[in-house]
């Protein structure tokens, strides 16, 4: 028999078999389904394959199936049941905070697991949680704007 792993997406039960260094990463947008899980750098840079794993923000690109065993894995379409990500949406979105949109599921990602553990946490704080982000279009200022909004 093939080794195994086992985890939760979204509260939903996942199976994995054969190849456990797979990566996260592919076996959420490939097996999973999950494209809200965005590809980037692949190497641990750039935070747009940002997913909660127990709660907290982790790269999805850097971590393998094995590592995975007996974890709870949120994506960006599991943070529509968490109170805390809609604080972060809704004040991105009034703040007009992304333009082409590909790194946002990143950045209210890393936000969200912030918010979770402090819901009104300093600039300094919200500049830690994004360190692990980048964003090629805005320079930033409209998210940092939306992150604070959030902390209000
Ligand atoms: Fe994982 Fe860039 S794709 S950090």
């Amino acid at each position: 028999e093939h080794p195994k792993v086992c985890f939760t997406v979204d509260g939903e039960a996942v199976t994995v078999r054969g190849a456990l260094d797979r990566r996260l990463v592919d076996i959420l947008r490939e097996d999973c389904g999950h494209t809200g899980v965005k590809r980037g750098c692949d190497i641990g840079r750039c935070g747009a394959c940002m997913v909660l794993v127990d709660g907290a923000a982790t790269n999805a690109c850097l971590l393998m199936a094995f590592q995975a065993d007996g974890t709870a894995i949120t994506t960006p379409a599991g943070l529509d049941a968490m109170p805390a990500a809609q604080i972060v949406r809704e004040a991105l979105v009034e703040e007009v905070a992304f333009q082409c949109g590909y790194c946002a599921p990143g950045f209210v990602m890393s936000l969200t697991a912030l918010f979770l553990r402090d819901e009104a946490p300093a600039r300094e704080a919200i500049l830690t949680a994004l360190e692990g982000n980048i964003c090629r279009c805005t320079g930033y200022h409209s998210i940092l704007r939306g992150a604070e909004r959030a902390a209000r």
